[in-house]
């Protein structure tokens, strides 16, 4: 890759009785990294990261994250340019591309996403078959990973990746709007090849035969920028999910269906939901702001607070600074006063002032505002992480190809420290204890 330096200094690592030299390299933001692909074979040891959080498992060209200084950017574009200027299909664009769109480029490519948004008919029997309180979370990954079977011949990445990309993007978005329609036991409403991609996804969730609905720019904006805040984040969990997956071989649609199995848990990208579900609760309980603050610190209460605090950012999140905004003008906008986001407000405020969240480096992350957004927009709770995967689609997209286009293609394979019982013999079944 480009940015990559091998550096002509070694790491040197002494280990009793033996000192061996460790290849150094640096990455193109001057990240240092030790190569420690060799340790086992020459020092007969091996490295322990738990949850990988000190581990570059790849080489990656796509997404750039300072967590200490809050700096996000798409293939060397800072998020908050793109956020202001970009569209969300440009930024699918850009993330699988590895560059913005001319106008030309961008309009094959919206060309392409209305070619491909419809799903078979008969997929519509699997939404039918799934019992009406399914989480929509559920409905997506089996959707994703049943596409492959209704579509065998796009199992193989299609020659021209833009179709191939664009394909999944627009599916997705169809599956998630029929799924909510579903859910409501309504028809459901077909993609429009009139509208753009999130005009298109509101005109399918709230189009209805018997009330007319008005899609507002100050929506389209507000959905646009949410799913570009969401649409890449380097080797997160769903995403190292889907490069996992993509490692084994298997197709595009079975990797998208696990990131986002892996996207669904609370502590990723489930947050989004998981905050709306505090936010009630605490207004709920009185608005008892202090006892929640107090719950969040207590280890004996596995109760976190939801939507702060983050991996890779130890200062704060860029992304949750722009949502901010974006959520005070959509509600200004739409003369929406949100009892929610006043409690959010009161919360933030509450942690941020309290030491035991500025020692841990503790701060609002995307999730926190977030589901404040999408319910004005009309998005019912338990799709919000839906929402998240939307917007993080092309992210795996870029990502599945960064994986299965690698010249040093490596199934991944970690390894562990077993700490269990040493070998014992086998005891019959009338003996045991
Ligand atoms: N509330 C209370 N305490 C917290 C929280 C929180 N939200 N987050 C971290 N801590 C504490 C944690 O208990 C630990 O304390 P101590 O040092 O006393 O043991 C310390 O802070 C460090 O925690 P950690 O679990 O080692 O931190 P991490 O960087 O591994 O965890 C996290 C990151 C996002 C899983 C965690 O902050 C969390 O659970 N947050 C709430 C869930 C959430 O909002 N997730 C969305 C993340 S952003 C969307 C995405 O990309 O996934």
């Amino acid at each position: 890759m480009d940015g990559l330096t091998q550096m002509s200094e070694k790491a040197v690592l002494t280990l009793p009785g033996k000192r061996i030299e460790l290849p150094l390299f640096e990455g193109s933001e001057g990240e240092r990294a030790i190569d420690i692909g060799a340790l086992r074979k020459e020092a007969g040891c091996i490295t322990f990261d738990n949850g990988f959080s000190n581990t570059a498992s790849c080489l990656s060209d796509i997404c750039f994250i300072d967590g200490e200084k809050g700096i996000l950017r798409y293939r060397g574009y800072d998020i908050e340019d793109i956020a202001a200027h970009c569209t969300f299909v440009e930024v699918a664009y850009l993330l699988v591309h590895g560059k913005l769109p001319t106008e030309p480029e961008l309009k094959t490519f919206s060309e392409y996403l209305n070619e491909h948004s419809m799903i078979h008919e008969d997929m519509q029997n699997f939404f039918n078959g799934m019992p009406p309180q399914s989480h929509p979370m559920a409905i997506l990954s089996s959707m994703v990973t049943s596409l492959s079977s209704f579509y065998p011949h796009i199992m193989d990445a299609d020659p021209n990746f833009d179709i191939t990309a664009a394909r999944l993007i627009s599916k997705v978005r169809t599956i998630a709007a029929f799924s909510y329609k579903k859910s409501r036991g309504e028809p459901v409403v077909y993609p429009r090849h009139d509208l753009p991609y999130c005009a298109n996804f509101l005109n399918m969730m709230f189009q209805s035969p018997v009330k007319q609905y008005e899609i507002r720019p100050e929506v389209v904006e507000a959905l646009n920028k949410l799913l570009i805040l969401h649409a890449d984040h380097e080797q997160n969990c769903s995403t190292s999910t889907v490069r996992m997956v993509a490692s084994s071989g298997a197709n595009l649609y079975a990797a998208m269906s696990a990131g986002v199995s892996a996207l669904w848990g609370p502590y990723h990208g489930g947050a989004n939901q998981a905050v709306i579900e505090m936010l009630n609760e605490i207004i709920n309980d009185n608005m008892n702001i202090k006892k929640y603050i107090a719950k969040a610190k207590d280890k004996n209460d596995k109760f976190r607070l939801m939507g702060f605090g983050h991996a890779v950012y130890k200062n704060f999140d860029p992304r949750s600074k722009f949502i901010k905004g974006v959520c005070d003008n959509l509600l200004a906008k739409m003369k929406i006063i949100d009892p929610l986001l006043d409690v959010a407000k009161q919360l933030e405020e509450a942690a941020l002032s309290d030491s035991y969240f500025i020692e841990r480096k503790l701060y609002p992350n995307v999730d926190f505002y977030s589901g404040i957004i999408y319910r004005a927009i009309g998005i019912p709770t338990n799709m919000l992480t839906v929402m998240f995967a939307i917007g993080r689609l092309p992210g795996w997209i870029a990502h599945w190809k960064e994986t299965v286009d690698n010249k040093h293609w490596k199934i991944w394979r970690p390894r562990q420290v077993y700490v269990g019982p040493a070998r014992r013999d086998f005891i019959p079944m009338n003996k045991r204890a």
